[in-house]
């Protein structure tokens, strides 16, 4: 048997490691958990947010995991670490790619798209200062441009003016790299691509993440999947499946290319009795 890797995000973001580890493992098993009751972070206290990433991450251990993956900037700024003081099993998180991103930039100048929770962040914060250094770093918040994306919203006028406003100083001042620091924006990489110059590098965290849980999973004696039948991706959704399948439809039908989703049959709660939901 194949070791599970458990995923959560505040919702449809984290697709993005998950089909990232299933495009290299296709047998591996994994369980997403979309924290929808709760979407989004971004705008949330570190505080709450650490303990609904707690509520997820006991889940998924409680199912079974051998790994877990914090595949959410803002839940991995508010409690990475207070998850792997808890918990004996691997767990890897996000951040967003800053070091990339500058080791890459010919200009010295990048810029980071974010939640708002993540850019106010102490882990944005040394990032910047143990890999910016020497480099003009422009930090983007961009509140409700990961509401769009989980409404499955990556393309049209409203993504394209929240990224143009967004972005034209920054491209003005020469940046050549952006790094993407929300899991959500990975699905606007082709809108991005189109609103910046062809230089410009567009650096997502997704595939080195999934890189770096199968190099976990082996140095833990676990199977990372490496043959057998392709396995899906079992998820489920805190706010309900009916909206998260409709979200991934919209996703699909504007051309993100997703793993294979299964429906976990019947899963159990997730902290549903915190106060908190949804405001
Ligand atoms: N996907 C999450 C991240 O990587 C954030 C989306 C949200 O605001 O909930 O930061």
């Amino acid at each position: 048997m194949h070791a599970t890797v458990g995923i959560f995000d505040s919702g449809v973001g984290g697709l993005s490691v998950a089909g990232a580890l299933h495009h290299m493992r296709p047998a591996l098993p994994i369980r997403y958990l979309a924290d929808t009751a709760y979407f989004p972070y971004g705008d949330r206290a570190p505080a709450e947010i650490a303990a609904r990433a707690l509520a997820l991450a006991q889940q998924l251990v409680d199912e079974g995991a051998a790994l877990l993956v914090v595949a959410c900037n803002t839940a991995s700024s508010a409690a990475l670490e207070m998850l792997r003081a808890r918990f004996a099993l691997p767990i890897v998180g996000m951040e967003p790619p800053l070091k990339p991103a500058v080791e890459r930039s010919r200009s010295r100048r990048v810029a980071v798209l974010a939640t708002p929770g993540t850019s106010a962040s102490g882990r944005l914060a040394r990032l910047r200062d143990d890999h910016g250094v020497g480099a003009e770093v422009a930090v983007l918040p961009m509140p409700g441009l990961a509401d769009l994306v989980e409404a499955g919203e990556v393309t049209g006028p409203r993504v394209q003016t929240m990224l143009r406003e967004a972005l034209a100083v920054p491209l003005r001042d020469g940046i050549d790299a952006i790094a993407l620091g929300c899991t959500h924006y990975g699905f606007l990489r082709a809108t991005l691509a189109r609103l910046v110059p062809p230089e410009v590098e567009l650096i997502d965290a997704a595939e080195p993440v999934a890189r770096r849980a199968l190099s976990l999973l082996t140095a833990a004696g676990a199977d990372p999947g490496a043959g057998g039948a392709p396995a899906g991706v079992r998820w489920s959704a805190t706010g309900g499946a009916a909206a998260f399948a409709a979200t991934l439809e919209r996703l699909r039908a504007a051309g993100v290319a997703l793993p294979p989703l299964v429906l976990e049959p019947a899963p159990a709660p997730v902290g549903q009795n915190r106060e908190g939901a949804r405001r």
